[in-house]
């Protein structure tokens, strides 16, 4: 066992117990290098989808990772998780009783702090043992279910895998009652069926349901919604709402529409080109936001408040969001800020600096010189 360090306790939830503690990760991707690179030798470029962020996820609670497209969500997801191989930093996660006696059998020196261990660290092969504990529901209940199967055989598959449930009539138990928890009855039929026999809605239940079957702390929800016709949405959210009031299920949820994140999380973290830039609760972010990305992000959803509207008037984004392999110097959003344009007093700074993520009010942290 290594050394004992307290890495349970986060920085930015102090009334939270969280589920994971993420510290400096970064996940980066090799751009792939033309012949006249070779030749003239031009540096290795990487696109930074990640870059060095901190985050706490809170265990028990839906935290939403909110931000444009590009910005990172499926990227950190998919990292957070292991499916990504992490560049650098730690990612402090603890794992069922369970999986940890497994893990300590199967891997020589596992260091365990205060019964977290850094799953960054974790050597490939093992990996496979994150499984019983973090699953991920991604956007496209179309190609996620493989559709040759009948829903009873995907669903079954994963409790084989893990070796659950001592006999068939066990699992088959088993696979009935999740299509239940998921509202898909009667549970037999729906069982019976292939993919292409569901909706959208039912065929993301299902993925619910097959994420539910490892009984995992920690689930991703990549945009779960996006492809669903809009009448089946709140179906969907109403089940991941359940999963963590009923099951106490941590859910990381990610979106681009901070209305709907507004409305199913306890916590919002607001990402922007590889860096988390605002974190806090729904109503923090949404009445009170205070980095000028996130004033953006809500100036462009409609919002009932008028006082609101009044306070945002004079925001918005400029340009395109710059590619996650250039990513301008200092502040990275400063080429589009309009704050920046009017504070020249901190502009050298927003140019040079990159701010960090700081408390900026109780509980409501950001990254902006302004502050
Ligand atoms: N496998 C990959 N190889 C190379 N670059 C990648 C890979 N996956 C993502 N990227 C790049 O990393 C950056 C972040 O992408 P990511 O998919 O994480 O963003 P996102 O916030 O999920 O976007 P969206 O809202 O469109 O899903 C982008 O610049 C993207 O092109
Ligand atoms: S640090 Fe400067 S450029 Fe960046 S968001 Fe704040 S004001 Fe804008
Ligand atoms: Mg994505």
């Amino acid at each position: 066992m290594g050394s004992v360090v307290d890495v349970t306790e986060g920085m930015f939830f102090p009334d939270e117990k969280n589920v994971m503690v993420v510290r400096d990760l970064s996940k980066y991707f090799p751009v792939r290098r033309g012949l006249s690179d070779v030749i003239l030798r031009r540096p290795a470029r990487f696109v930074r989808a990640v870059d060095h962020i901190d985050l706490d996820i809170p265990e028990g609670k839906i935290l939403s990772l909110v931000g444009e497209s590009g910005c990172g969500k499926t990227t950190t997801g998919m990292t957070l998780i292991r499916l990504y191989d992490p560049t650098s930093g730690s990612i402090f996660f603890e794992p069922k009783e369970e999986t940890l006696d497994k893990l300590k059998r199967e891997v020589g020196n596992l260091d365990i702090y205060n019964g977290y261990i850094d799953i960054a660290k974790l050597p490939a092969k093992y990996v496979k043992f994150l499984r019983t504990d973090m699953q991920i529901i991604f956007q496209d209940p179309y190609s996620s279910l493989n559709p040759t199967y009948r829903i009873y055989d995907i669903l079954e598959e994963p409790l084989k895998v893990h070796g659950i449930g001592e006999s068939e009539d066990e699992r088959r138990d088993m696979v009935l009652k999740a299509l239940e928890e998921v509202k898909l009855v009667p549970a037999e039929d729906i069982a019976a069926r292939f993919p292409h026999m569901l909706s959208g809605g039912q065929r993301q239940r299902v993925a619910i349901a097959r994420a539910l079957l490892l009984n995992p702390k920690f689930i991703v929800a990549d945009e779960p919604i996006a492809m669903i016709d809009v009448s089946l949405r709140a179906e969907i959210l109403l089940s991941l709402m359940e999963l963590r009031d009923k099951h106490k299920i941590t859910i990381l949820f990610i979106t681009h529409d901070l209305t709907i994140a507004n409305n199913i999380s306890d916590y919002i973290a607001v990402m922007y080109l590889g860096k988390i830039v605002e974190i806090g609760t729904p109503d923090e972010i949404v009445n009170n936001p205070l980095h000028p990305y996130t004033k953006a992000l809500i100036k462009a959803i409609p919002i009932p408040d008028p006082s609101m509207r009044n306070k945002l008037k004079d925001i918005w984004i400029k340009g395109e969001v710059p590619s996650a392999v250039n990513i301008p110097s200092g502040c990275r959003f400063h080429p589009r800020c309009m704050d920046y344009e009017f504070h020249p007093e901190i502009q050298e700074r927003c140019r040079n600096e990159e701010p960090k993520l700081i408390e900026v009010e109780k509980g409501h942290y950001a990254a902006c010189w302004l502050y």
